[in-house]
């Protein structure tokens, strides 16, 4: 499959789209940029442009073979994969095990606290606004996405925490929690979009309990760079 890239539709913190001769499908490219409460905290992590590429591609094809619907088409680079057109749904989807993060910001909950059962939250993805948390009648009355769809959400964000959870498992690091987005096909359906990597999930060194995600870059802990190519190494040779 041969595609040409086209014009550039859009820039977001850390990727842009373009467009493509082939009107179904659009590319991705990421980028080394790094953002952190809502573009306050600016900064470059070096190489993650091409690990957050790897590892979201790796973790679509995972995801796929369970049977959840996804963009991915392709990779085409280092930095690019070619996807399928979506219209993105406005909501972040929050998947969490353990308490943390704005968990325990707005809660009060020891970090780290462990849940019997996982936790689903959903922030109306809006810059302008901060990113809120927003719950399912809300999302209803902004007509952001149909009853079905939050449903079919919210089943997938649990179908893909429990598979990811026993795939980091393996490679031993605990999935704490992350962050989806879905997108509607063109022609109806709901697919799992965006990324999954250190920037969107975080991940617990299962032994050490040390910190392999964007928290190193949030928190300014260092060894940012280290951290997120030792989660590609773990995941390639996983896959291999
Ligand atoms: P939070 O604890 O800050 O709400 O973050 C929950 C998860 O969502 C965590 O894995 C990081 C991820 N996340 C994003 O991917 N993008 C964001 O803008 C934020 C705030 C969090």
């Amino acid at each position: 499959m041969n595609v040409t890239k086209g014009r550039q539709l859009y820039e977001g913190k850390a990727k842009k789209v373009f467009e493509t001769d082939d009107p179904e499908l659009y590319i991705v490219e990421y980028k080394d940029d790094a953002t952190a409460f809502n573009g306050q905290k600016r900064g470059t992590i070096v190489g993650k442009g091409v690990i957050n590429n790897k590892i979201t591609n790796i973790m679509m094809t995972y995801l796929m073979e369970k049977d959840i619907p996804t963009h991915f088409v392709k990779e085409l680079s280092d930095r690019e994969t070619l996807v399928k057109k979506v219209e993105i749904i406005p909501l972040e989807v929050i998947v969490r095990n353990r308490a943390t993060g704005s968990f325990v910001k707005r809660f009060g909950a020891p970090d780290g606290m462990e849940f019997e059962t996982p936790v689903v939250e959903f922030s109306y993805k809006n810059d302008e606004l901060g990113d809120p948390p927003i719950n399912t009648s809300q999302a209803l009355a902004l007509k952001l996405a149909t009853a079905d769809e939050i449903k079919e959400i919210k089943k997938y964000a649990l179908a893909i925490n429990a598979a990811m959870r026993s795939f980091f498992l393996n490679i031993g690091v605990e999935l704490v929690d992350f962050k989806l987005e879905f997108g509607r096909l063109p022609g109806g359906g709901i697919v799992l979009a965006d990324e999954i990597s250190p920037d969107t999930c975080r991940f617990w060194d299962v032994k050490t309990k040390e910190k392999l995600d964007k928290d190193r870059f949030r928190q300014n802990l260092g060894g940012v760079e280290d951290a997120y190519n030792e989660m590609l190494s773990r995941v390639v040779n996983k896959a291999l």
